[in-house]
């Protein structure tokens, strides 16, 4: 037990105030929590050394990213590119490409134009993903459809061959009338998958 000063420091109807010495381990343990208090301030808010919430948050955000990351091009990187990829990085990518590339000759809804409709039934050149691949990576020069194997990686065919795919059977307006064989069920993103 602590030793208690009994000194009086005041006294007001009968109660009294008395001055007691605090136990020296208490006060040890304050003194050491100011000095643990300003050391964690300097540390963490001052000099930056320490991970605070956010910037562990941010870490953690940061880790969980580069593994989604890594995840997403493991599975491009084993995507069989004979047949067509209904991911949705893979479709947005070949729309870009699409417009980019074929929206001149077949529109921009791929409704035909010079080259035909690419959303319908009808197919001059087959209507299977692989013929698909072939015409864009060949073309058919005589005809006015280039090739496309020196200017698109075989994964850009790939993509933007899964977004025509994608697209089959969009009706868009205005077509350019059916050339070619008609094909039933070709004109459904789920024709042969
Ligand atoms: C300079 C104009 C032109 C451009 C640019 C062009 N095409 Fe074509 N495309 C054609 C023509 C013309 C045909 C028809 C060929 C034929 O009569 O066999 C065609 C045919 C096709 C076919 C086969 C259609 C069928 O019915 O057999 C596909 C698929 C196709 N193009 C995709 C593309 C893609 C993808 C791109 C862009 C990477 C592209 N084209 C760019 C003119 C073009």
């Amino acid at each position: 037990m602590a030793e208690y000063d009994e000194t009086v420091v005041s006294e007001h109807d009968g109660i009294k105030e008395l001055d007691n010495q605090l136990p020296r381990w208490w006060v040890i343990l304050f003194q050491l929590s100011i000095v643990f208090a300003v050391i964690y301030m300097l540390w963490f808010h001052v000099l930056g050394l320490g991970n605070d919430q956010e910037s562990k948050y941010a870490d953690t955000e940061a880790r969980a990213e580069a593994a989604q990351a890594a995840r997403q091009s493991e599975l491009i990187a084993s995507m069989d590119l004979n047949a067509p990829s209904t991911l949705p990085e893979v479709v947005t990518e070949g729309g870009e490409i699409y417009q980019a590339n074929c929206s001149s000759c077949h529109h921009s809804t791929a409704r035909g134009l010079i080259g035909p409709n690419l959303t319908d039934a009808y197919w001059i050149n087959g209507s299977e993903f692989e013929d698909t691949m072939h015409i864009i990576a060949k073309g058919k020069l005589e005809k006015g459809m280039q090739a496309w194997e020196s200017s698109l990686s075989l994964r850009q065919r790939h993509a933007v061959a899964s977004y025509l795919y994608s697209i089959r059977g969009s009706n868009p307006p205005d077509p350019r009338a059916p050339e070619g064989e008609l094909v039933e069920g070709s004109d459904s993103p789920e024709y042969n998958m």
